[in-house]
């Protein structure tokens, strides 16, 4: 299977015919990266929001949350807040609208993350250690917020307004990555896990699950022959374009560009359409065991 899929949407609230939507679920939950012809507009006065000058520190990100209407990360005055909001807050509402179209059967069951708007260029980046080098193929998984099993949805737009691409990876199936490293992994440990949940380490206990998909990321990232060798298709998101990935399953890597949107929902295995491929009940299958 082609791991880009393309799908001919080209509004975000428009209606989706049944026979495109299903065949969306499929290619997504196949865990294919969904390609759409799908610009997020942006107002004559969010113009402005088109500058790396925005990010506080050393700061990548500047990162928001739906459910109180607030951001971080961005170094201005409350005006510029006010249009971060507001721009933030229009991408999460298009991409929950355009989700509950295509993805029907998470409906009740998706729940909002965060949105993230990412303003500076990737390439050249020096990351503070191997592990935050996503310039390497890998799933995501976050060591200090365990997931229990829930999925990884996540929509991705491009707003570079001087015509350059996002530059991704796109590296070989999730069962196949599973099969290669599973076998090399570190043991989880319930006592370590209790103990970082009581340090405030992690957020909430992490679960079996949680530790082989961080121990899977790292495996990943380490191994740079794996990195050299590996199947990978490349890819290069337009500006104006949409992409869709569940990116918990499907590996992948950035190697440039600048001016991107991205909001993250979470999806319980039980609201899949396909709960078998996904990469709790691929790695239950290695490991001979319920794994949250
Ligand atoms: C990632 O999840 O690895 C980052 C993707 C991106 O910033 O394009
Ligand atoms: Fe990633």
């Amino acid at each position: 299977m082609n791991p880009i899929e393309t799908l001919a949407i080209r509004d975000w609230y428009a209606p989706v015919a049944p026979e495109l939507a299903a065949h969306a679920l499929d290619a997504l939950e196949a865990g294919c990266v969904l390609r759409l012809p799908l610009p997020f507009v942006l107002s004559a006065d969010e113009q402005v929001l088109l500058s790396d000058r925005l990010l506080s520190g050393a700061r990548k990100n500047i990162s928001y949350n739906p459910a109180d209407d607030s951001v971080k990360g961005a170094d201005g005055d409350a005006g510029l807040e006010a249009l971060l909001r507001g721009m933030l807050g229009r991408y999460h509402a298009s991409t929950r609208a355009l989700a509950l179209q295509l993805f029907a059967p998470y409906a009740g069951q998706m729940r909002d993350g965060r949105a993230s708007y990412r303003p500076a260029e990737i390439a050249g980046r020096v990351p503070k250690s191997w592990r935050h080098d996503d310039t390497r193929l890998h799933v995501d998984a976050f060591p200090a917020t365990p997931v229990h099993g829930r999925r990884l949805l996540r929509f991705f737009n491009n707003i570079n307004p001087h015509g350059e691409p996002r530059r991704w990876n796109v590296g070989e199936p999730f069962a196949d990555v599973a099969a290669r490293f599973f076998p090399r992994l570190p043991p989880d440990s319930p006592l370590k896990a209790r103990l970082m949940a009581l340090a405030k380490i992690t957020k909430s206990k992490r679960s079996a699950y949680d530790h082989y998909m961080l121990a899977l990321h790292d495996a990943m990232k380490a191994d740079l022959d794996y990195q050299r060798e590996v199947a990978k298709t490349a890819a290069e998101f337009q500006p104006g374009e949409t992409w869709i990935v569940y990116s918990d399953q499907a590996s992948h890597a950035v190697l440039s560009g600048r001016f991107m949107l991205e909001q993250t929902y979470y999806v319980p295995v039980a609201a899949q359409r396909y709960p078998e491929r996904s990469p709790l009940r691929v790695l239950e299958r290695l490991a001979g065991r319920a794994l949250v």
